[in-house]
């Protein structure tokens, strides 16, 4: 579904990606895991048509979508929540949602509401309070909630459970399993190794711009590489 191939991208001068290989499948979790400044978000931005890459592809559905306009991104089904939740702090709950969804028409963006109030009951209740009072984790549903709107068939999900309470984060990590098991296929970028590694199916490890290790996900969590630099042991 998302092919990504000796891909080179950074900022100006700086090359921050040097030849990244990955790939995700139809129904798919494929966790991308990394330390701060591994080249996380340099990746989803420019799978996102956020930046254009210096150099390789980028394909989804086997088309080659590097440097296309984020919204043809978003509208072909691939989409990004991006770090750090950043809704719209003065809008409520409901117009942020409705942001998500706004090239579609309105049937379907009714549609598209009650089923993402569906996956998260909290939204509900808070359609009309302005988003920049919920708290942390209510922010972080709203973001994925926002997401959902536009109707992915690839969801890109940069650090969701940063700055959750452990019990929020499991909430999160059970959320993003059903959300999977529904027909989703998601690129899941974490730093909350061992619990990614838990769901997801297969997962790459990001350092200084390179794949350092890359497998299926229960092989990994069994590397002596990838305990030594993430558990200390
Ligand atoms: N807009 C920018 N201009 C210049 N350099 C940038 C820019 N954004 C990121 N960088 C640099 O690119 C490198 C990779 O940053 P990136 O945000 O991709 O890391 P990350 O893996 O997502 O880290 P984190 O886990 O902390 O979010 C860092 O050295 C960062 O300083
Ligand atoms: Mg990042």
């Amino acid at each position: 579904m998302l092919e990504v191939a000796a891909l080179r991208a950074g900022y100006g001068p700086i090359e921050v990606l040097r030849g990244i290989d990955l790939t995700v499948a139809a129904g798919e979790i494929v966790a991308l895991l990394g330390s701060n400044g591994a080249g996380k978000s340099t990746l989803n931005n420019n799978i996102s048509g956020l930046y254009r890459p210096f150099g390789g592809a980028i394909r989804f559905d086997g088309k080659d979508i590097a440097g296309t306009p984020s919204m043809r991104i978003v509208e072909s089904g691939l989409v990004q929540v991006p770090e750090g939740r950043r809704v719209f702090p003065n809008l409520t709950v409901r117009d942020n949602l409705e942001l998500g969804s706004y090239r579609r028409g309105k049937p379907t963006r009714a549609r598209n509401l009650e089923r993402v109030l569906t996956t998260f009951p909290r939204l509900r209740e808070r359609l009309r309070q302005a988003a920049g009072t919920l708290s942390g984790g209510e922010q972080q549903m709203l973001a994925i909630g926002r997401g959902l709107m536009a109707e992915p068939r690839l969801l890109i999900l940069d650090e969701p459970s940063l700055g959750l309470s452990p019990l929020l984060v499991e909430e999160m990590f059970a959320l993003i399993g059903r959300l999977n098991a529904d027909g989703l296929s998601i690129l899941l970028v974490e730093q909350n190794v061992m619990q990614s590694l838990t769901i997801a199916h297969r997962a790459y490890v990001l350092e200084n711009g390179r794949i350092a290790l890359q497998g299926l996900a229960a092989e990994l969590a069994e590397h002596p590489d990838l305990r030594k630099s993430y558990l200390g042991h």
